[in-house]
Parts: structure tokens; sequence; C-alpha cells
């Protein structure tokens, strides 16, 4: 029995000619369009990313943080190309919003290398898949669903819980799969929370990343943007030089990301405890940003954009003997960026501000009061006993700056 692709075509990313089933969500403060699992008409039919939870629209202040990044849906394209003004995906990579793809230490899914061709491995939440040939995996490539396990969609106002399961007698693995967003009463928070019980016989080693598909109010990649971790972010292969610059803790863009160009890089520095699994992104223009945490520990990190779409992509790392259970969660803030935040005046000094005060915190955490110019001197002295750094000049430009634009009289 074989499954088709049956190709859709996304009208300006806005409507599906194939109308996939979906739900809406809200508390009030965010509101959710989310796509169902579905193999006849589901959104997402690929087999790399997780069918659960796939989120097509999350609006925030009247600021939409998702959507679809590209146009057409296309077989015949790997990955993804930018034929003039379109982005055409492949079925495998056409996911939005926060997508997660489950692939062990050498990026193969679960029993893929020891499978012979024609026999069967897992995709955690995508289901049984059958090996084509002796190839390596590709993640691009549509494998045939042998089994798409059992799923079960129940859905509340503000919260959903997908549960997929699974078992594969020939390649011993299968589980128990749950994935719950919830959206927290009275705040602009989702949560989205995982369980994965291995009912199989071999013991699940896996890691599992989120793409994070951002693109804030559809913009593209470029100087509005920011990306901020907890910690002095190293990498081993930095984003290209015109395009987008590493700063201590943050990335920022020097251009904005247009035709063919890619930023890309790991984001390397972070330690062995779930706090430094925080990233901010935010964009300035809109006035927005999302932060997201979780109670995991970074197995890696890494930053991809292109000019539709911003992902800062956090792996954590998935153990689990059989009978056993594992879980994580991952919360995600939007919020709005201070008005004072967002529109530091252009004059002199705001180089300096931006390069010197703007990296262990946010501008609006800087900017949180009007002071005199004697209460920023003392500020900016205390700063520099904390660690930041400036020659004199710009310390004094700093501090004149701060002074002038947010001042206050005695
Ligand atoms: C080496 C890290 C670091 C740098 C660089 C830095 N700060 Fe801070 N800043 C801190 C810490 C830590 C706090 C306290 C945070 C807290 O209370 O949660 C803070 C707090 C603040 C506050 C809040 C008021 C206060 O005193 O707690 C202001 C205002 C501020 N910083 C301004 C600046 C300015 C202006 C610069 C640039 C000259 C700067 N910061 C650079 C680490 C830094």
């Amino acid at each position: 029995m074989s499954r088709r692709w049956v190709p859709f075509v996304c009208l300006t990313g806005l409507l599906c000619a194939a109308n996939p089933p979906e739900t809406e969500l809200s508390n009030g403060e965010i509101r959710l369009k989310v796509y169902l699992p579905d193999s006849n008409a589901g959104f997402y039919r690929g087999t790399r990313f997780d069918w659960s939870g796939m989120i097509g629209s999350l609006v925030y202040k009247g600021h939409e943080f998702y959507g679809p990044w590209f146009q057409r849906v296309d077989p015949a394209v790997r990955d993804f190309s930018s034929e003039g003004a379109e982005i055409v995906a492949s079925p495998c990579t056409a996911a939005v919003g926060p997508a997660e793809e489950f692939v062990t230490d050498s990026t193969q899914p679960l029993g893929y290398q020891e499978a012979k061709p024609g026999g069967t491995f897992v995709k955690i939440g995508v289901g049984v898949l059958k090996k084509l040939d002796d190839s390596a995996y590709n993640r691009f490539r549509l494998y045939e669903i042998a089994d798409g396990g059992k799923w079960k969609v129940g859905t509340s106002a503000d919260s959903m819980e997908f549960t997929q399961e699974l078992t594969d007698p020939s390649s011993g693995y299968g589980y128990f799969y749950q994935k719950t967003l919830r959206l927290t009463k009275g705040k602009p928070q989702m949560q989205i929370l995982h369980s994965l019980r291995n009912n199989g016989r071999k013991p699940i080693d896996s890691n599992v990343y989120n793409h994070n598909f951002l693109r804030i109010d559809g913009e593209a990649p470029g100087p509005d943007y920011t990306i901020t971790v907890p910690f002095q972010i190293k990498s081993d292969r930095p984003p290209t030089k015109e395009l987008a610059e590493i700063r201590g803790n943050r990335i920022v863009y020097l251009k904005a990301v247009t035709n063919q160009d890619r930023v890309a890089t790991p984001i390397q520095g972070f330690g062995n405890q779930p706090a430094d699994y925080d990233v901010r992104v935010e964009n300035r223009k809109a006035g927005v940003g999302v932060r997201i945490t979780s109670d995991r520990p970074l197995a890696s990190e890494s930053l991809w954009s292109i000019r539709a779409v911003l992902s800062v992509e956090p792996f954590i790392h998935i153990a689990v003997a059989p009978g056993q259970e594992f879980t994580w969660t991952m919360t995600y803030d939007y919020y709005a960026i201070s008005a004072q935040a967002r529109e530091l005046p252009d004059a002199p000094g705001k180089a300096a501000f931006e390069k010197n005060c703007v990296t262990c915190h946010d501008a609006a955490r800087a900017l949180d009061a009007r002071r005199t110019r004697e209460d920023w001197e003392r500020v900016v002295d205390d700063m520099v006993a904390r660690g930041a750094t400036g020659t004199d000049k710009e310390l004094e430009a700093i501090t004149a700056y701060l002074a002038r634009y947010f001042g206050k009289e005695k």
C-alpha cells in the first residue's frame, strides 16, 4: 500500500487549496491556529517533522509570529529553493512555527542504519517508515509511511493534547508520545509539554530540536531583529561578516537578508544547566519578541535564517530505556518591547550604548527609568564594576546620551 503525496499550493501564504484541518486556541492574550495531524488532508505530511502541534499562526497584540514562509510546495525540490520572488519548499521541509524533528546524534532516525532496504525505521511523531535503498538517510526525502501509528487529539479552549502510539516489531522500537500545547491563563505564554514513554524493546537515544520557523509580521531577518542568549556566544562557523555579527551574548543583523543570502551559525558556549536554554528573538520595528526557555539543558543550538524566516534551533538530548518515560517542556513567552527601548534616538552615544550596554541585558533593562546626570554616572560606574567595558570616551558618550535622552531634572 503506497501513499502518494498530493501537492498543494498556498496562495501568498494565506489560503491553502487543500483546506487542512485546523483548530483555534486562545486565552485572550494570544490566539493560535493549530494544524491537525491527518494523513489525507493535513497541512504537513512530510516525513521529517513531528506532525503534532504544528502552529500555522500565532497572534499577539496584533502581530503575527509564524505562518508559511514558502509560497509553494514541490516534491521535486530538495529542502527549499528560492525562485525569483517565490520560495518553494519540499514536502519534508514545508513546516511552520515551532516544528520539531527527532534525530539521533548522527542525524539518523531510530533504526535506520540497522534496517535493510525494504525494512523499517522509526521517526518519532511521523511513523514507521520504509527504508528505500542502501543510501544514507536524507531528511529531505519523502519516505513511505508503513504505519502512521494511532493519533488522538483532544482540544479545549486554551489547550490541545496530541498522542501518538506506535510499535514497530521489526525494528524493535515503540513508544507512546504525548504533546500538549497549553496557553497559560491571563498571560501571553504558551507551553509545549512532551512525554515519551518507551514501549519498545530497544532504548531510545535521540535528539529533538525545534526549528522555530519565526517571521514576525512576515518581516525578513535584518537589523530590526536581535537574538539574545544568557551566555557569551562562541562559534566555530560565525555568520557571513557583511550580514550578521556575534556581539557577546547577542547576534545582530547588519543588513536585511535578501535573495539567496543565508545567515547561519552554531550558537556555542552554553553550559549544561537548563538555564542556558533561553533565547529571545525581538523585532524592534514590530516592538515585540518571544523568549523560549526549557526545563532541559541544551545539547546544541544553531541559527539558520533566509530572507523569509529566522530560526533559532535549540536541541535537547533524550535517552529513555524500555519501560521508562522522558518528559520535557518548552515555554514560549511573547512580549512587547518598551517604547523607550525601541526608539533609541539616533545621536552620538547610541552606538557606544548599543555596543557596551546591550550585552548582559537588553536595552529595556538599561532604560528602566529616567535619571539625573549624576545618577547615570553612578549607573555607568556600577556597570563597569560589574564587568561592562568601553573606552573612557565611549563611557562618557554613553553617559551624555543617557542624560540627554533619558534624563530627568533633580
Ligand atoms: C557585564 C554585564 C553588564 C553590562 C555590560 C552592563 N550591565 Fe547593566 N546590569 C548588569 C546587571 C548584572 C544588572 C543587575 C540586574 C538585576 O538586578 O537583575 C544591571 C542592571 C542595570 C540597570 C538597572 C538599575 C540597576 O542599577 O540595577 C541599569 C539602568 C543598567 N544596568 C544600565 C547599564 C548601562 C547604561 C550599561 C552600559 C554602560 C550597562 N548596564 C552594561 C550587568 C551589566
